[in-house]
């Protein structure tokens, strides 16, 4: 009789860059753009057996008031070029990029893409992002030529263009000529990069309207959501998995991954102390009331972080984003931080502490080893993108405290078994055309179905990682 297999985990390690999860102020933290940095981070999750790291992306510096945000005066270098580094020292572990589908074009990103997965031996993923907005799009030649109604039909025709572009080179490994034509894209040639090992990079999508949820549900193999409590998560959850039929799609084709933070103490009181200390360095008194002036959307640089919430109303027209995802009405907000604030007294300080960004997941190893188990076995996700609030070593003590529980769980891997991020995902490897003078495959020859399969794993170098 077969055991039945238990559900299992997927993590991944968000490489916290520029945002306000990071507490800078912290001695332990180091450069946000030294390799050293993304090095550390890399080997650390593949020394936890994630099945990826990932990389955001910010196409123009964030500013509030005509000032660069402070987090980004750094800078953040270019994913995919990280990524083709990263995978010179590490060996398993996927790489994702964050890469905008509004201001690139399918044949330049389909080939760097490409070439990553070539150099990591099948491990490219892509985040498609959509902003489309003017303020990011100033960089561009085009500008915000994009209407925000066509951000999807835009990455939808995006992702299938690529695709076309990855399968025009065929089992035997020759280039075919590709043609498309539609309503973003019209172009023709020959596409320079043979199929990588997976065939396609792993594709993520991260947007939460209904247009996005559909987007994923037609094309994406991952969700980076940001529904990260149960009860949302489960929500979201079923809301995108039962998309999936309309597309010929099972829910195991699609992944979904909430963000997640942790706090981790030797005992329940330790990890909250703990977590209360990460929140007041996340939320300086400088990072409050710029919290509250994007609510707001007025200069409040003259209020007391420790004194009572403003009077007077926000702008209505104030445009509340939380990760580029638009929150909802500012007034509406306002009122709800200001019945807080009465109810418990608290000061502007303390209301964006309380308000915003708490950690997903607070307790001893155990207690977090058992509720990120819950959630991924009672359908609130397929697993994590774990965003640690230290760069580079935020996830050391998680690799080292709850990988192993989560292992004993028998809801985590205890080694890799494949060696492309497809096979830590279990997804299958889109099946190459057959060569035009290919012999008819033999139905017994389960390599005969994939003329074009992978060459056989790499050396495991993996064995050697140091952390
Ligand atoms: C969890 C999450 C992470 C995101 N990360 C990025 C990012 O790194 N860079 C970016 O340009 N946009 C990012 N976005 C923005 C989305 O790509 C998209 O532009 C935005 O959510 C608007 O689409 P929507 O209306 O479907 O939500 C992110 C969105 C979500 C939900």
């Amino acid at each position: 009789m077969n055991t039945p297999v238990k559900k299992q985990i997927h993590l991944a390690a968000h490489f916290p860059g520029v945002n306000a999860t990071t507490v800078w102020a912290d001695p332990r933290s180091g450069s946000q753009i030294d390799f050293s940095s993304f090095e550390h981070l890399a080997r650390t999750a593949e020394r936890g057996l994630f099945d990826f790291f990932f990389l955001a992306e910010g196409l123009r510096l964030r500013e509030h008031k005509g000032r660069i945000h402070d987090l980004d005066v750094v800078g953040r270098p270019e994913s995919i070029t990280v990524l083709n580094a990263l995978a010179a020292v590490t060996d398993r572990l996927g790489l994702a990029a964050t890469v905008n589908a509004t201001f690139n074009e399918p044949y330049e990103l389909a080939r760097r893409l490409g070439t990553l997965d070539h150099l990591s031996g099948g491990r490219a993923a892509w985040n498609v992002v959509t902003s489309s907005d003017a303020f990011t799009g100033e960089n561009f030649r085009r500008g915000g030529y994009l209407d925000r109604a066509d951000r999807y039909t835009r990455a939808a025709e995006f992702v299938a263009v690529a695709r076309e572009l990855w399968d025009s080179w065929d089992g035997g490994g020759a280039p075919r000529p590709f043609a498309h034509s539609g309503r973003h894209f019209d172009i023709s040639g020959e596409f320079g990069v043979r199929r990588g090992p997976q065939g396609h990079p792993v594709v993520i999508q991260a947007g939460d309207s209904d247009e996005g949820r559909e987007f994923a549900a037609s094309a994406a193999d991952i969700v980076f959501t940001r529904h990260g409590t149960l009860a949302a998560g489960r929500a979201f959850y079923a809301d995108v998995k039962r998309r999936l039929g309309a597309y010929g799609r099972r829910p195991a084709d699609l992944k979904i991954m909430p963000g997640a933070t942790f706090a981790l103490g030797d005992t329940a009181a330790e990890a909250q102390e703990k977590a209360a200390e990460i929140r007041r360095l996340q939320v300086s008194p400088q990072n409050a009331i710029l919290a509250l002036e994007q609510v707001w959307g007025r200069d409040l640089s003259a209020y007391d972080p420790d004194g009572p919430l403003p009077d007077i109303d926000p702008d209505p027209e104030s445009q509340l984003v939380q990760g580029r995802v638009r929150i909802g009405d500012p007034l509406a907000v306002a009122a709800k931080w200001r019945a807080l604030a009465a109810a418990k007294g608290l000061s502007i300080r303390q209301t964006v502490i309380e308000t915003t960004g708490r950690q997903s997941f607070i307790g001893t190893p155990e207690s977090v080893a058992a509720e990120l188990d819950e959630f991924v076995q009672t359908d609130a996700a397929d697993g994590f993108i774990l965003i640690p609030h230290l760069t580079p070593g935020g996830l050391d003590d998680f690799v080292a405290r709850v990988v192993p529980l989560l292992q004993e769980r028998g809801s985590f891997r205890t080694r890799y078994e494949g060696t492309t991020l497809r096979d830590h995902l279990g997804l299958a490897r889109p099946p190459a055309a057959p060569a035009p003078d290919a012999p008819a495959p033999d139905p017994k020859d389960p390599d005969a179905k994939d003329p074009d399969a992978p060459a056989p794993a790499r050396g495991t170098r993996g064995a050697a990682v140091k952390g």
